[in-house]
């Protein structure tokens, strides 16, 4: 089966979601291992529960990125992952990391990228009074929340919403693409190939809209 290795930093929701698309027989894959940065992350549990080997790398424990990096690259490539799956994990990763994963490592963000990339993406958009907003799924790159965009899906900002009103609808849009986004990648049919994403061998000029 194709291997994912997983990193989180928080509640791992998305995570729940590929567990869920293995379990039911949607997604053909394994997940080999979760890695955190967090040793709080209520997704270490839900790894757990679910019999998936779990590890703990701090951040904290690091003088720089460089020297996280390696240790963090040095754990997921003892998995052999087909894929890095970046599910809510909330460092900035460094070119070398980056590069030594091109074309095998997805990310999701809350926002219609290249709209709002970096964190408090909702706060933002409702101090911006904007009406629309959305999450991405993107081949990560060197660039913060920059690389090729697979696929979109918007949601309505409402004028009662609160961050976190806005963060739940985002996050029932996100445990549907994501999981689809996965996916094709282990069947073959999304790749990156020169700097863009293909799906079928389409390059996806614009992102596909959910
Ligand atoms: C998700 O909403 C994801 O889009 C966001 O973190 C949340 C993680 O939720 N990611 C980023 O902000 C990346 N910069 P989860 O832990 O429940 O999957």
């Amino acid at each position: 089966l194709p291997t994912l290795v997983v990193l989180i930093s928080g509640s791992g929701s998305n995570l729940q979601a590929f567990i869920k698309a293995i379990e039911t027989g949607r997604l053909k894959a394994r997940i080999a291992a979760v890695i955190s940065n967090r040793a709080e992350a209520y997704g270490l549990r839900r790894a757990a529960d679910a019999g998936i080997p779990t590890d703990i790398v701090s951040h904290r424990l690091f003088d720089n990125r460089e020297n996280f990096d390696q240790v963090l690259q040095d754990k997921i490539d003892a998995f052999q992952p087909d894929l890095v799956v970046l599910a809510g994990f909330m460092r900035i990763l460094t070119p070398n990391f980056v590069r030594h994963y091109e074309g095998r490592m997805l990310n999701i963000h809350p926002s219609l990228l290249p709209l709002y990339k970096g964190i408090h993406t909702h706060r933002r958009v409702l101090e911006d009074g904007g009406n629309e907003h959305g999450v991405s799924v993107h081949f990560v790159s060197p660039e913060l929340d920059g690389g090729p965009v697979i696929i979109q899906a918007k949601v309505p900002v409402l004028p009662s919403d609160s961050e976190s009103s806005l963060a739940e609808r985002i996050q029932e849009q996100e445990h549907v693409i994501y999981p689809q986004v996965v996916k094709w990648f282990v069947e073959g049919r999304l790749k990156l190939v020169n700097n863009q994403a293909t799906l079928d061998g389409n390059a996806l000029t614009r992102p596909i809209q959910h």
